[in-house]
């Protein structure tokens, strides 16, 4: 165990950082012209399967800015590739999977991936992108979390509505949590591999979790994910882990016992409102955030101030992990995350 303190680690733990830890989620991606340089020659899903592809593409932002994270580069519906579903990108479509899971047969078609063994070069990955980095930056590993990841392997794409994810939550009770429950086991085993092959730290996405009702999330959610933290917490207690439940800010209350560190902050919600919520709710967690991705398409002092913003809002938190609030987009200028960063170290 090495001696050199994580500055990402010590605020979520809500312990002192050496400095104000940073990252952005989707850093590495299509804002990036080196990504793109890549990504012309491969597709999506053979970049997240090649460990150098994908390593190299995971160390690209790092190499531009003084971020104290890098994020494995891969994909949270890379596991339903292991269980049957093929994974494609359309032109101007989002993801969009193969072999819906609507019925008990469906479910009962899917394999139970070896993860080492099916998933293992997200874990070379890994390995490769540790040696790029400095003792005092983070390697993130992640998962989607279950529900959200189930969105999309029972609508077979992304959704508005999500009309087949209520028919089974509705009318199928017995399959839809016979994939929630499929899909806990294997995120287990996922975040586990990758926290044997280095990671420091871990994210659960949860993007869709406010497509769902309170009731709904505390009755069939909440149980998967306690089950997931519980778990990794009891075999990797060194690890900490973050949780982003979308624009879940309404679901906070529900969150009571869930075993994380860091609950990541949508940017719709103000952050000194979230941290104080929490805290209401005696629930002591750190948070990360929470910086509308889109406000960098603004001018410098526009950025700036809006850096200041977040930062203000955020000196009642127990740790703060500065963050956008969602994924960085195509279109951004990747000059802007650099007043970012200028703002918050000068
Ligand atoms: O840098 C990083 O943040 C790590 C890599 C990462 C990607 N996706 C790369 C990616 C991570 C952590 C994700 C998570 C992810 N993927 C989520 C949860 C977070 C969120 O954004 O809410 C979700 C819902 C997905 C599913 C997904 N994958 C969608 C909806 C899309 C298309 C969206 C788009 O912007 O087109 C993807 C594709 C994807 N995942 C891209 C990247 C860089 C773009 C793919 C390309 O190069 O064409």
């Amino acid at each position: 165990m090495s001696l050199v303190k994580k500055p990402l680690v010590e605020a979520a733990f809500g312990r002192e950082p050496d400095r104000q830890p940073i990252w952005f989620l989707r850093q590495a991606g299509r804002y990036l012209p080196e990504y793109m340089k890549i990504r012309s020659t491969v597709s999506f899903t053979e970049l997240c399967a090649s460990p150098e592809l994908a390593s190299e593409v995971t160390l690209q932002p790092l190499r531009r800015y003084d971020v104290d994270a890098a994020i494995i580069f891969s994909d949270i519906l890379i596991p339903p590739t292991a269980m049957g579903q093929e994974l494609t990108f359309g032109k101007g479509h989002g993801p969009q999977l193969s072999n819906t899971v609507r019925s008990a047969d469906d479910l009962a078609r899917l394999k139970s991936p070896d993860v080492e063994k099916d998933l293992g070069y997200v874990g070379d990955a890994i390995q490769l992108t540790k040696k790029g980095l400095s003792p005092t930056q983070t390697m993130i590993g992640f998962a989607g979390a279950p529900f959200t990841v189930a969105t999309y392997m029972i609508e077979g794409s992304g959704s508005k509505v999500f009309t087949e994810v209520k028919k089974l939550l509705y009318g199928n009770l017995d399959t839809f949590k016979g994939l929630l429950e499929l899909l806990t086991g294997v995120t287990i085993d996922y975040l586990s591999m990758q926290v044997k092959a280095g990671a420091d730290c871990l994210m659960l996405f949860d993007t869709w979790a406010n497509q769902l009702t309170a009731f709904d999330y505390h009755q069939h959610v909440l149980p998967c994910m306690k089950l997931i933290t519980d778990e990794i917490k009891s075999r990797h207690p060194e690890i900490p882990l973050i949780y982003y439940p979308g624009q879940g800010s309404d679901l906070h209350r529900e969150l009571l016992g869930l075993n994380v560190d860091v609950i990541a902050v949508d940017w719709r919600t103000r952050l000194n409102e979230a941290i104080a919520n929490l805290k209401k709710l005696n629930m002591d967690y750190s948070v990360q955030g929470n910086l509308d991705p889109q406000a960098l398409v603004g001018n410098e002092g526009f950025v700036r101030a809006r850096v200041r913003q977040v930062m203000e809002n955020a000196t009642e938190a127990r740790g703060h992990i500065f963050n956008v609030g969602h994924g960085l987009l195509p279109h951004l200028d990747p000059e802007s995350l650099s007043w970012v960063i200028d703002e918050i170290r000068n």
